[in-house]
């Protein structure tokens, strides 16, 4: 898949589809490379760009709410998420997290329990192309806990209410030195987390809001974004031995 870009326009399109539009209608060559520019019948340009994680946000299938890429920055330096990590995700929801995870080249299983989500997850990761290392379970991880026990994580992502009730198992899960993060909107959901990890032994037990502030540069002057103080949610961040 490609990203067909125009000022704030931007359209997906697999080499060989069509692109319609007012500016005209352009097919897209199969041997398309990025940095091309292609012009519709009617000579309007397009920019040709391979979609990224921050496109992926945008252009995935959306079902459950997708963590932000600046959260996802965050568990990737609070962790130190790398190519080769085997990463125990949970619930996939829209599958961002895990396409970001999956891009660096960890090696992703994750648990999805709404069966539908769980197919427009493998479609997600189908489009960012790492079905190869994005497994999308369906079920309840809670029920698979026993049987992962076996597996030897490097990191244990969750973005789910349950959290908690994962947490409490995350010393069968993770290798010596692994992570456990939680992702939670609310804060009664990270202490509750926090207070599971301190419960099962984690050390280094944090959380952190993640607020995010956009600076405005103008002829007046220079300030943060008026427009809201950027809050999307709590992270906490615990590791076994
Ligand atoms: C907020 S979304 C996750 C978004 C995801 N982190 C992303 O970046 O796209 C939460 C998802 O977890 C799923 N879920 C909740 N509890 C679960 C569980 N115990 N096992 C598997 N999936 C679960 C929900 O169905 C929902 O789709």
């Amino acid at each position: 898949m490609i990203l067909l870009v125009r000022g704030d326009r931007e359209y997906l399109r697999a080499p060989g589809e069509e692109l319609q539009t007012d500016l005209g209608v352009l097919t897209v060559p199969e041997d398309v490379e990025p940095g091309q520019r292609l012009e519709t019948h009617l000579g309007e340009e397009f920019v040709v760009r391979e979609p990224r994680g921050p496109d992926l946000f945008e252009h995935f299938e959306r079902t459950g709410a997708p963590m932000m890429p600046r959260d996802i920055g965050l568990v990737v330096g609070f962790t130190g998420a790398a190519a080769g990590d085997r990463v125990l995700d949970a619930g996939t929801g829209t599958g961002v997290l895990a396409a970001y995870l999956g891009r660096i080249d960890a090696e992703v299983v994750t648990y999805e329990q709404d069966s539908a989500f769980a197919e427009v997850a493998r479609e997600n990761m189908h489009l960012a192309e790492v079905e190869d290392t994005v497994d999308v379970r369906t079920g309840d991880v809670r029920d698979e806990l026993d049987e992962l026990a076996s597996e030897a994580f490097d990191l244990l992502t969750l973005d789910t209410e349950d959290a908690p009730e994962v947490v409490r198992h995350a010393p069968d899960l993770l290798v010596s030195g692994g992570f456990a993060v939680v992702y939670s909107p609310f804060v009664e959901g990270s202490r509750a987390a926090a207070e599971a990890a301190r419960e099962a032994g984690l050390t280094d037990v944090t959380t952190h809001e993640t607020i995010q502030r956009e600076m405005q540069f103008d002829e007046r002057g220079s300030r943060p974004d008026t427009r809201g103080v950027g809050h999307t949610g709590f992270l906490t961040v615990a590791r076994w031995e």
